[in-house]
């Protein structure tokens, strides 16, 4: 029988990635349109349409905050509006918000809660009802989420319910051939750690065993096979230089 060659796919797939505008969540965008996918970003920016322009003339996006009900109500009527369906999704809208106990507001545990957790539920809800078999959801952890790091309370909590929430939608939806899994960056150079002090990031850098810091085009790469890989759900792929392995 003749194959064809290795990533052919005669169809365009249509991804929605969230926090597109910048970082990893745009890196997954920019390599999902360069393979010939569609591509809708989500991010609160509103500049949004401009950003998408630039990546590609398949690419269009939507201004939302995925913290808001209403928002994501009309993130998902867009995507039914201009396809009709939807292929992947990636759960990738974060925030960050440091600090002991002692010094996190009530404020930063909720938003925190609200953009990595509360978020990504509310997406899949919306949207799953759009994707046909074979879909996939991709959800974007942290490190953070399976070890304790001290002052990332609200961050660790939001990732490590994120995991739980991972393993979940996997079992349930396997049901209707829908896969689920997570990608987990290790530390990786975007705006998110960009304020981070040098002796902070030499301490992080120094447990990485590869000695280094990611890229988000390292990231995407493995969104993308993860996104595609017919067999997985409900796996965890760490994509960290080595750094769970040290901790
Ligand atoms: N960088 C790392 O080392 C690292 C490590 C582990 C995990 N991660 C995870 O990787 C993901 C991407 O992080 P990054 O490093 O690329 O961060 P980033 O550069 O700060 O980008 C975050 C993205 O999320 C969007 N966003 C934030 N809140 C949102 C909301 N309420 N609604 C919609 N979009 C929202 C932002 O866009 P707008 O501001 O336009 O809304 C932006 O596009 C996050 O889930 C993060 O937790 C990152």
């Amino acid at each position: 029988m003749v194959q064809a060659p290795d990533g052919f796919r005669p169809v365009a797939r249509r991804w929605l990635v969230t926090g597109a505008s910048r970082g990893i969540g745009h890196a997954v965008a920019a390599l999902a349109a360069s393979r010939g996918d569609k591509v809708c970003i989500v991010g609160r920016d509103p500049g949004i349409a401009g950003i998408a322009a630039s990546i590609g003339p398949d690419v269009f996006g939507v201004s939302a905050d995925v913290t808001k009900a209403d928002d994501v109500v009309r993130i998902a009527a867009e995507v039914e509006a201009r396809w009709g369906g939807l292929d992947v999704l990636v759960n990738n809208a974060g925030l960050h918000r440091g600090g002991g106990l002692d010094r996190i507001s009530d404020e930063d545990w909720e938003a925190t809660i609200a953009t990595n957790l509360s978020g990504p539920m509310r997406m899949v809800r919306a949207l799953v009802g759009l994707m046909p078999e074979g879909g996939s959801v991709v959800n974007v952890g942290a490190v953070v989420g399976f070890r304790g790091f001290p002052g990332d309370s609200c961050y660790g909590a939001s990732k490590a319910g994120l995991t739980g929430l991972t393993n979940v939608l996997a079992v349930e939806l396997a049901r209707r051939q829908i896969r689920v899994n997570m990608v987990v960056p290790g530390f990786v150079q975007t705006e998110m750690t960009a304020t981070i002090s040098d002796r902070a990031r030499d301490a992080i850098i120094g447990r990485i065993p590869l000695r280094r810091m990611g890229t988000v085009e390292e990231m995407a790469e493995v969104c993308w096979w993860v996104a595609g890989s017919p067999y997985m759900t409900g796996s965890v792929v760490f994509t960290d230089g080595g750094l769970m392995c040290n901790l």
